[in-house]
């Protein structure tokens, strides 16, 4: 851990270890120019308490670049709770409740929200001890699910993979993947179930890609093949790293448009999704509904607006593909140069 925290480019790491639960807790705070951190909080189990504190800093990370590409006055931040086992009942809770006793001590330099392994309600929880939580609407006490935005701005951004890749945003016979049937999977595969696509569904957990498959007219394919499945879209909804240099030679795609974090292994992986011909919809660009609504909706913005806002994705990615094409590159640079473009346009100011 020693090493991480020595190579990372972020700006501070906040460490504390949960004894009663056993669990290591980490808040990454990796780039403060544009504001206060602001990211989710992610509970998972990882192998080892390192692996938990790397993807805590790569995922704080994305959010800086998030937050930039999206133009919101915020800093890129993420906590991740590694828990050693599934943790449900009182010793979630009371985990959930050191931990927003843990964010308030940081005063704001740290906002939290949901993220893979919680959920808007768990959000509640962390609210009863810190006012620094999204994802719960505390004057009409009720939880906010960023999920649905998030699909819509995957939705939006496909469209504008489909006109650059095939010259038409029309989702009629086209095969689109969808890969996690979770908080963004399942309105996402709804949404593209209604403009006609093709729909294929996977999920580790098998019997609830067949359930959404059987009320949507889909088929599915186990989580082992999504690699090699054969589809127009492919659209990754569960952990990152999947785009990696085992799976990428494999893919069966055209275009690969998703809303999970850090879905490249490394930056490289980009450019050989780029020597394949597979149009790239940068990760932290498309999946940045969920991070337009949360603050937006907290600050009491109508949920109209907010719609209006993420389905300007779609000409933000048009643009980025424009770029890259004209460069012959992989959008993840074209969108890269933008957000250091914000970064460092602040750095001067
Ligand atoms: N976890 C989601 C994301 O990474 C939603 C979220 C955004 C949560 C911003 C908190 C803050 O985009």
């Amino acid at each position: 851990m020693q090493t991480l925290i020595e190579q990372w480019s972020g700006e501070a790491v906040v460490t504390r270890y949960d004894r009663e639960t056993e669990t290591w807790v980490f808040i990454a705070i990796h780039d403060t120019t544009l504001g206060p951190a602001m990211g989710g909080c992610r509970v998972w189990q990882y192998p080892t308490p390192a692996d938990g504190l790397r993807d805590a800093m790569r995922l704080a990370e994305g959010m800086t670049h998030k937050w930039a590409a999206i133009g919101f006055d915020l800093g890129g931040g993420k906590s991740v709770l590694a828990v050693p086992r599934p943790l449900e009942g009182d010793a979630r809770r009371g985990l959930l409740r050191r931990f927003g006793r843990l964010v308030a001590s940081l005063c704001g330099a740290y906002q939290c929200g949901p993220d893979l392994g919680t959920t808007p309600d768990d959000m509640a929880v962390i609210g009863e001890e810190t006012e620094y939580v999204h994802g719960y609407d505390r004057v009409h006490g009720q939880p906010v699910d960023p999920g649905p935005f998030t699909a819509l701005g995957v939705f939006v951004g496909m469209r504008a993979a489909l006109q650059q890749a095939f010259g038409s945003v029309e989702f009629a016979g086209r095969t689109v993947l969808v890969q996690g049937i979770g908080d963004v999977g399942v309105p996402l595969a709804r949404q593209v179930a209604e403009a006609g696509a093709t729909l294929v569904l996977s999920d580790t957990d098998h019997n609830r890609a067949e359930r959404l498959a059987t009320a949507l007219g889909a088929r599915t394919v186990p989580a082992d093949q999504i690699s090699t499945t054969p589809c127009d879209v492919y659209a990754p909804c569960a952990i990152g790293g999947i785009l990696n240099a085992t799976t990428i030679p494999l893919l069966g795609c055209r275009v690969v448009a998703g809303s999970a974090n850090n879905q490249l292994a490394e930056p490289a992986d980009a450019d050989r999704m780029h020597r394949r011909g597979i149009l790239y919809a940068p990760d932290y660009v498309i999946n940045a509904g969920g991070a337009t609504a949360l603050p937006l909706l907290g600050r009491g913005h109508a949920a109209e607006e907010v719609l209006d806002r993420i389905r300007t994705f779609e000409r933000t990615l048009t643009e980025i593909f424009s770029v890259a094409v004209a460069n012959d590159e992989s959008p993840y640079h074209a969108a890269q140069r933008r957000v250091d473009r914000v970064l460092t346009a602040r750095r001067r100011a």
